[in-house]
């Protein structure tokens, strides 16, 4: 088991292992100090791994609130079917919300947790591998609307975060292996050690054996805990380094409508593009590009990108709101293990590499 706190104020510990459900009524009242809870989880979770959880809240009085599975529910009326099931469950604002489940949940039923009666307290309990290493740490909660992804949303810590390890296991594939392109994201901007110990143990990865799902877990969230608990809401320019390779991601997942591509695929190219950007700006050499590109590579996430429209991505680009006389701010990477945001880029050098990559 590992113990990491996030040194926000006030602090929280993001505890991960092995079967750490079983205990998450007793961690998660003695977090919050609450007397009511309400489970916010979708049925495909709780399915699969609700009975521990809720075997785990004997004694304490909780009730079970159902919202529909996909980031098209991340939306307004499933946060309004969260607060009408707050209301009926008689919460108030002593009482605590549990998150159980992938980003979508967590980002949800955070950002519920957030804005009911001006704020109470939730627990993050994340169950796919994306949400144990990034979004159930570091208090980002939000929904998407009409208008954009992660439009209305709110900085707000959790009191606890509880990463299951085992819960890992009924991923597929694909779903893993999304969450491994910020775990590869996260050895790039911080951590040599950790990235070398990623590709130097794919298969085991692959296996989802418990020592190495706990290690990239806890590995993870180690860096991203560091970098929240020195810029927590994005000031400085520290937290937006764990943007690398989504300036260029987010421009190619909007192009294609969120559609034939997921997230972390969109990440994995986004890095290799802002890899060779590094290389060609002078921050790294072209071997880093080839490491990179080699580690995505091996948890399949460098798909050829067919149906793009070139055009749309670079207009995105160009109408982002940080692109100012032709330059844009942009994660860079200094070799593996080092990344710095630099202010102007030349978006013209952005433009090449990105149509020599697609
Ligand atoms: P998700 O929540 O949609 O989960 C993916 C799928 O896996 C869903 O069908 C879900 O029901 C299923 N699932 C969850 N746990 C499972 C398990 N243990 N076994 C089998 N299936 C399981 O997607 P995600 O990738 O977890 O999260 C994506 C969301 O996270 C996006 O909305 C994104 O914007 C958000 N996000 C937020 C932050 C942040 O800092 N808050 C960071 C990154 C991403
Ligand atoms: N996922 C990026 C962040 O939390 O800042």
């Amino acid at each position: 088991m590992n113990k990491i706190t996030v040194r926000v104020k006030p602090a929280y510990d993001v505890i991960i292992g092995k079967g750490i459900i079983k205990n998450a009524g007793m961690l998660i009242s003695k977090a919050t100090g609450s007397r009511r809870f309400i489970v916010v989880t979708n049925r495909k979770v709780f399915a699969l791994h609700g009975r521990e959880l809720i075997k785990s809240l004997t004694g304490l009085k909780h009730t079970v609130h159902f919202i529909k599975d996909g980031e098209e529910y991340k939306n307004l009326s499933t946060l309004d079917g969260i607060y009408k099931a707050c209301v009926k469950a008689g919460l108030d604002r002593s009482s605590c919300i549990i998150a159980f489940g992938g980003g979508v949940t967590g980002d949800t039923a955070g950002f519920a947790a957030a804005t009911y009666m001006r704020g109470i307290k939730y627990a993050q309990v994340p169950t796919t591998l994306l949400s144990q290493v990034d979004s159930s740490v570091g208090g980002k909660t939000g929904i998407d609307a009409a208008y954009g992804k992660n439009m209305i949303g709110a900085f707000y810590q959790p009191s606890i975060v509880l990463a299951d390890t085992d819960t890992l296991k009924t991923l597929n594939k694909s779903e893993f292996n999304n969450g491994m392109a910020e775990v590869i994201k996260h050895g790039i901007i911080a951590d040599k050690k950790y990235f070398d110990y990623i590709i130097g143990n794919e298969k085991r990865i692959k296996s989802m054996d418990d020592y190495s799902l706990e290690y990239i877990v806890a590995g993870s969230v180690r860096i991203k805990s560091r970098i929240v608990a020195a810029d927590e809401k994005e000031i400085t320019g520290l937290r937006a380094l764990l943007n690398f390779g989504h300036t260029a991601g987010h421009a190619i997942e909007t192009a294609m409508h969120y559609k034939g591509i997921k997230h972390g695929e969109a990440v994995a190219v986004g890095s290799v593009i802002a890899a060779k950007i590094s290389a060609k700006a002078g921050f790294c050499d072209e071997s880093t590009v080839r490491v990179i590109n080699e580690a995505y590579n091996l948890f399949n996430l460098i798909k050829p990108l067919k149906k793009v429209k070139k055009a749309l991505i670079l207009s995105l680009l160009f109408n982002d709101k940080k692109v100012k006389d032709g330059k844009i701010r942009f994660v860079l990477t200094k070799g593996i293990g080092s990344a710095k945001l630099i202010d102007n880029v030349d978006l013209s050098l952005i433009k090449r590499e990105i149509l020599n990559f697609l």
